[in-house]
């Protein structure tokens, strides 16, 4: 995947999205990059806690697209984990319009998120630190204490393995009592693989384009 081209596209709302030919893979909602993640991680899952801090693990970080919206969106301290197995170069991150487009005032952070070290915290504002991980989220070590997980691995019939019942045997056990995942898939087998982690399951309205996702609670 790291040597795989990325064709740079805009989606339905007006945000980015990357394309990889090869796998046939987007990164994102065709029908609205930025609607879809607002919508899956961002309504569905920071939304739904009333926490006075929150610790986040994203699978796949990507663009950064998840990581900016969540910084946006808290005014509460927010400890941000995301595991990224393959890095984006730098060329295609400054392509990307996400800062311009949702927060101009705001849009060195999107920036900052990108160029600040792998594998040690960073404070990027008052309320929010990054730690990126470099690594495989099949393989490496998950940060404990986890309220809130943004699942964003390619689709489960792109890249099978990342969508496996040991990955969510330990998500479940490094996520706080009342803690949520959330994720755009709707799969029955990804449904069950979660619910025999532990999960209480629910299908609940995906975005537009989409009927259904699912939401696991602890
Ligand atoms: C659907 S994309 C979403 C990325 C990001 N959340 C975003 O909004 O741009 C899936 C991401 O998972 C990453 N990935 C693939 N295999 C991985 C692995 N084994 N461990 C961690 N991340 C992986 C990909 O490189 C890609 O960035």
């Amino acid at each position: 995947m790291k040597n795989l081209q990325k064709q740079l596209q805009l989606t339905a709302d007006g945000s980015h999205t990357l394309f990889i030919p090869e796998m046939d893979e987007h990164y994102h909602s065709v029908n609205g990059a930025v609607q879809e993640s607002r919508h899956v991680f961002i309504e569905a899952g920071l939304h739904r806690l009333s926490k006075e801090k929150l610790r986040v693990l994203e699978i796949g970080f990507g663009t950064g697209l998840n990581a900016f919206l969540t910084l946006l969106d808290t005014n509460i301290p927010v400890e941000y984990y995301t595991i990224e197995r393959y890095p984006l170069s730098q060329g295609i991150i400054q392509s990307l319009n996400y800062g311009e487009l949702i927060c101009p005032d705001k849009k060195e952070l999107f920036t900052l998120l990108h160029t600040t070290p792998w594998n040690e915290p960073v404070i990027i504002t008052e309320s929010f630190t990054l730690y990126k991980i470099a690594g495989d989220s099949n393989r490496c070590e998950l940060p404990k204490q986890i309220d809130l997980v943004y699942f964003d691995a390619f689709a489960p019939d792109k890249q099978p393995e990342m969508w496996n019942q040991e990955i969510f045997r330990r998500l479940y056990h490094a996520m706080t009592e009342g803690g949520i995942l959330t994720t755009y898939c709707a799969k029955g087998s990804v449904r069950r693989m979660m619910q025999e982690a532990g999960y209480s399951m629910e299908r609940i309205p995906g975005p537009p384009g989409k009927r259904e996702m699912l939401r696991a609670t602890k």
